[in-house]
């Protein structure tokens, strides 16, 4: 089972304040108090102590990572919290229903783009499969939609062509100039999380050249949606950072057709991805 956890990343998630803030929002709007809500992945403990703050009866705190369970565990027995907050150190798809009271609410953010790295699809789906989440759960995030296009990217490193997936957002201001869209973005993939959903990542698009151009990346954007905050959560640099993976040069014109497939398990992460772009000649 492959496990993700990395404590600097979760500074990065902690740091990273339209995220973390659009967090805060979605947990206000939906936790009453009386409420149980279970935390997946709690990293810092932000998520549990925004729940706890909001009311919530019992909060389970659960963390795979060793370090990360130590020092969320040491924060929480130092917080307000402490006879509310359950730390548990466990892999989520490992829990079981016996381990704690049912949730009203699930907060979970393990989302990368396409969620292709953490393992927010299987883990979904683990707790689904363990009776932790229904239909009346309330889940945050509640969903995900993943947005492919075509590029021409600047894989220029240090006067090196680098075929490396470029992440949007690791990139300062001027990361704009480094690509440019040359075909329409089309929604390729979404999941409810609620709902049944297959780990299996299969898409296939024709989409639609809007410049002519070299084609040399193909960009994969991903947005979450929230129950009670109707707008998509755009991107952001700890939370589905855009990434452009790498094509060989294909000449297109304006007009023209490029057939796109991608393949993934989700949480699988890019070991697990296939991808590849032709262009769709007439005839
Ligand atoms: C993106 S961080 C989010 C941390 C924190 N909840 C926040 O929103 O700031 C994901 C967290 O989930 C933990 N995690 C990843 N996979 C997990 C799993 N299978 N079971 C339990 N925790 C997991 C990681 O160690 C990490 O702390």
């Amino acid at each position: 089972m492959k496990i993700w956890s990395d404590t600097e990343y979760v500074y990065r998630c902690l740091a990273d304040e339209s995220r973390t803030l659009a967090f805060k929002a979605e947990i206000e709007a939906v936790v009453k108090p009386g409420d149980v809500v279970l935390d997946v992945g709690t990293g810092s403990g932000i998520m549990s102590i925004f729940a706890a703050k909001c009311g919530a009866r019992r909060v389970y705190a659960i963390e795979v990572g060793k370090y990360l369970a130590k020092v969320s565990r040491d924060i929480f027995s130092e917080s307000d919290f402490a006879d509310r907050i359950v730390p548990l150190r466990i892999e989520a798809r490992e829990l079981e229903l016996s381990m704690i009271e049912k949730p009203d609410v699930v907060v979970c953010e393990q989302v990368t783009t396409g969620l292709i790295g953490e393992p927010q699809g299987p883990v979904m789906n683990a707790l689904k499969r363990a009776g932790i989440i229904d239909s009346q759960t309330v889940i945050i995030p509640a969903a995900i939609a993943t947005s492919i296009s075509l590029v021409q990217a600047d894989f220029n490193f240090y006067g090196t062509e680098l075929k490396f997936p470029i992440f949007v957002d690791y990139f300062t201001k001027s990361f704009d100039k480094r690509y440019q869209a040359l075909s329409d973005e089309r929604v390729a993939h979404s999941v409810n999380f609620c709902e049944d959903f297959n780990e299996k990542v299969m898409i296939a698009e024709t989409l639609k050249v809007s410049r002519t151009g070299c084609i040399n990346g193909l960009l994969l954007t991903s947005r979450t949606n929230f129950t009670n905050i109707p707008e998509l959560l755009g991107t952001c640099v700890s939370y589905c950072q855009p990434v452009i993976l790498p094509l060989n040069n294909i000449d297109i014109s304006e007009g023209s057709a490029v057939h796109v497939s991608v393949q993934f398990e989700m949480g699988g992460g890019f070991d697990s991805l296939q991808y590849e772009a032709r262009a769709h000649r007439l005839g």
